[in-house]
Formats: C-alpha cells, structure tokens, sequence
C-alpha cells in the first residue's frame, strides 16, 4: 500500500512533528509500503518533503522545520477521481498517483484537532488515529474534562476562562479561592506544554493567563493534582475487538528547574526529566491504570491510538490529566516505549497503525 507520511504544520507543536515523523519514516517497513513524504509548513502549504529520517530530528538542540519546497501537493476532490496533483512552481505536473492511507503525525491545533481529519473525509482518504470528533474533544482540554467526567472517569477541578473577556480582579481571587495553589494555566487547545504556566503566587496569574492567550484565546485553569505522573498507551482493537492498554510509564522530573513536566524538559533537557518505563507501580494499580486509559479512549471515541495521561493520587486514585490523540511518537517518545517493554517494537506499532486504518 502506499503511505502518505504527513507532518509539519501550522501549530506550535510543528517541529516535534518533524520528529516524530522522523522516527516513522525511518522505521517504516519500505519492502512492504510505498511511502511519500508530505510536510506542511507553519503557514499551511503541503509540500514534498525529504523522506529522509535523519532530515528531521532534534539534534544539538535544533529543531526542524518543513521548508516551502515550491512542489505543492493537491489532495484529490469528489470520490471518482484518486489522484494527488502535484504543482511544480504553480504549474501542474506529473500525478503523484493514488494514495491508499495516510499517517497524520500532526500535533496540535490543524492537525491533531479534527481539522485535518474532516479535510481527509472530504477527499475520501483514509487515515490512521481518531475521527473529527475524537479529535476535536481530545484537543479541548475543556471539552475533554466534560466528556470524561460524564463517562464517571475522574477528572481534576478546573475553571474555564472564555475568550474575549478579560478577568478582572474578583474572576481572578475567585479562581484561586476555588482551586488552591499552586495552579497551572493552559491554552485550553495547545500541546507539548506550550503556553502553560504553573502559579504559585497570585500575583503571577494574570500575565500566566496572558502568555496561554497567545496560543489560544480560550483558556482553562487547573488546580495542581498531586501524585505519580503516569502515562498509558491505548491501541484500537482489530476487527472490532476492544482497545488494547500498554505498560503504563511514568514521568519523574529529576531537575528542580523543571517546576513541571514542561517543553525543554520534555525535548531539549536530556537530563531534566526520566520516564521510567514500565511504571514501577502494584500490579493492581497497573491494572486500574489501564481500565480507565481504555475507558477515556472509548469515551471520547478515539480510533487507532491515544495516549492517556493520569496522576496516581497518594491513596491509589486514578485522575485523568488528558488524552492525547497523536501522541508524540519519536523513538524515544513515551507512547512507543511504552507498547515495546509490553511487547510491540517501534516498527511492529507503526504496521499496526497503518494496518488499523486499512480495516
Ligand atoms: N503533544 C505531545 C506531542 C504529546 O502529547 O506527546
Ligand atoms: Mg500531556
């Protein structure tokens, strides 16, 4: 089959999405797929991008980026008519032909949200991970919490800011009296921590609401849930059985500059941040980590994968944190760890999503 490798785009989160594609274009098995490359750049344009893996990883502390390569690539329209165009420099040139699946590796906003999955829709294109809805209930870190928490799945306390509305004075002293300190402030759709902020003082939640308005207008604002930071991999099942849960891992921030599990820690600061993987945690919370990871897929209606993430609460309780649609997937990222110590490799979970979406 052939595989549109698909990565890049308009989000924040566009350089660990070359990453991750990375990791995927060089694990993918080439004997069996015919792959093309497609990045999208930060202002939207699809292009032929190097299929190349080394092109696209963090080194050094430099991350990559999909470059205007003037080879647009056009989606096909209508459901007759399979082929992908391909302008060179404006002008039409030769089709690059059907393609059978894509792989979005998007994360954030214009990918990860739904956005790109009702665009594939229209063109009739199948794809691997969740459906438009799925994906725009797993970007919303409100819409999340509401659907999680009306399928009886633990959630933390939260507020919501609505955009548009400066919160003046008694917004803000009300927030703190109903969540406590320290808090954390978050666009309400961003990933990869951008834009959060943990408050520790009251002073500082004004310009922490300020910097998540720059990623989302909406914002959302969480009490600080105490425990283990644990994360699980959900897998969608094979001809209509139900999804699979991986090992949990967890999360152990190492260095004190890292008040949270924030963006250097988790891809520039090798040293900031362990995940251990699996979990060294009680095999009967293991288990209670992986009911409610298969349940929070299925109550926001993932297909394919999702990563779910929990805090473990000092007695044993399981509180959803969120869910992550398009997990970050370089080799070294938590999702695939986290399936190969449960006995699916790197290369064995990409052919099993490729082969998911094919069903
Ligand atoms: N949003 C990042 C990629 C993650 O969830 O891993
Ligand atoms: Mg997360």
């Amino acid at each position: 089959p052939r595989v549109m490798v698909l990565f890049g785009g308009r989000s924040g989160e566009h350089a660990i999405s070359c990453a991750t594609a990375g990791g995927v274009l060089r694990a993918i098995d080439r004997d069996r797929y015919d792959v093309v490359a497609v990045g999208i750049t930060s202002d939207g344009r699809w292009v032929l991008a190097d299929d190349d893996a080394d092109h696209w990883a963090i080194r050094d502390g430099r991350l990559p980026r999909v470059e205007d390569t003037a080879t647009h690539v056009l989606l096909p329209q209508g459901t007759t008519d399979r082929e992908v165009q391909v302008l060179r420099d404006g002008v039409l040139g030769a089709p690059l032909g059907a393609v059978d699946v894509v792989f979005p590796l998007l994360h954030g906003p214009f990918g990860e949200d739904g956005t790109l999955q009702g665009m594939l829709e229209l063109a009739d294109v199948r794809y691997v991970g969740s459906g438009v809805l799925a994906s725009a209930v797993g970007m919303d870190k409100h819409m999340m919490k509401l659907v999680l928490a009306g399928s009886g799945l633990a959630v933390g306390p939260f507020r919501v800011l609505p955009p548009g509305r400066e919160p003046d004075a008694a917004t803000l002293d009300a927030v703190v009296a109903d969540l406590g300190l320290p808090l954390f402030v978050k666009p309400a759709r961003a990933g990869s921590s951008l834009g959060i902020s943990r408050v520790d003082d009251k002073a500082d939640l004004a310009d922490a609401i300020a910097a998540a308005r720059v990623h989302d207008p909406k914002v959302i604002v969480e009490a600080a849930l105490f425990g283990r930071e644990v994360e699980c991999g959900v897998l969608g099942g094979r001809s209509g059985a139900p999804p699979r849960a991986s090992l949990p891992g967890e999360i152990v921030v190492t260095d004190a500059r890292h008040s949270f599990y924030d963006f250097e820690a988790k891809y520039l600061d090798e040293a900031g941040v362990t995940l251990s993987c699996p979990a060294d945690l009680p095999d009967d919370v293991v288990a209670r980590v992986q009911d409610v990871a298969v349940r929070a897929f299925e109550a926001v209606g993932c297909e394919g994968l999702a990563r779910v993430d929990v805090f473990v609460t000092p007695d044993g309780e399981v509180v959803v944190n969120e869910i992550n649609t398009m997990p970050g997937f370089t080799p070294y990222s938590m999702y695939p760890r986290m399936w190969a110590v449960s006995g699916l490799d790197y290369a064995s979970l990409v052919d099993e999503l490729v082969g998911l979406a094919l069903e």
